[in-house]
């Protein structure tokens, strides 16, 4: 049995004192036993959040780091860093750090590697442009996104692993994948894992759907087989929302 995972990534938003308000918002409300909740928030906001959820199941993210311990890397965050303040996960390799921070499947790789060292689980990102999908080339660049992202890792961390997809055309658009859509793709990467790593460890690993996740959206994305959960951006940011989508 695969435990449903819902993210919030907050993005580059809330200041701490905000990122404080919302947190107590996400709190007052019930959150349904069978979901693993995860808020992924801006790097000032990580050391406030955490003494925020601490007595509660809600897991912390952060949303990007450096695979160096520490070093002469003006600006970066590193693991040891993530992992004093208490940060759970860490999204890896989301679009938007692809697309305007030149990340690439070799960068994503090592920081994946990093995480793993330091107890941090990674939640990796991957998904196709739209160009991609109109050329039909989409299962061929995410496939290669999955092995790329994966090389040299061991079997034994499948489990710490969550697998995101989110196809760059649905990110705050408001188009979100058609269910059918997300399963299929959410499949293909299982199946990939399959044959990368074996039965188990395609029957282990977590896969997120993300873009444009609303609350009206959800409960038929999770209804497919192959979708584990969401990665939810702008939805994320109200508590009533964000809420009604971790009680979908
Ligand atoms: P939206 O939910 O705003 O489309 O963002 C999705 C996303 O990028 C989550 O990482």
């Amino acid at each position: 049995m695969r435990i449903p995972i819902i993210a919030g990534n907050w993005k580059m938003n809330n200041t701490i004192s905000q990122s404080i308000d919302l947190v107590k918002n996400i709190k007052k409300e019930d959150i349904k036993d069978k979901v693993e909740v995860v808020l992924a928030v801006p790097f000032t906001s990580l050391y406030e959040v955490k003494k925020h959820l601490d007595g509660t199941t809600i897991k912390l993210a952060a949303q990007n780091m450096h695979w160096e311990d520490k070093g002469a890397y003006t600006g970066e965050i590193s693991p040891l860093m993530l992992k004093e303040i208490g940060v759970d996960y860490c999204i890896i390799g989301h679009s938007e750090r692809r697309q305007y921070f030149n990340e690439t499947d070799e960068t994503v790789n090592k920081k994946i590697k990093a995480a793993l060292k330091h107890n941090i689980k990674p939640i990796v990102c991957v998904g196709e442009s739209l160009e991609e999908r109109e050329k039909n080339i989409h299962e061929d660049i995410v496939k290669d996104q999955v092995i790329k992202a994966l090389e040299g890792i061991d079997k034994s961390f499948i489990k710490d692993i969550v697998i995101a997809y989110e196809p760059i055309w649905a990110i705050g658009t408001g188009k979100t994948a058609s269910s059918e859509d997300a399963n299929t793709m959410c499949g293909l990467i299982r199946k990939t894992i399959g044959h990368m790593y074996g039965e188990n460890a395609k029957n282990t690993i977590r896969i997120q759907y993300g873009g444009s996740v609303k609350p009206e959206n959800i409960k038929e994305l999770m209804e497919k087989e192959e979708i584990d959960g969401a990665l939810v951006g702008g939805a994320s940011l109200i508590a009533e929302d964000f809420i009604r989508i971790v009680n979908y």
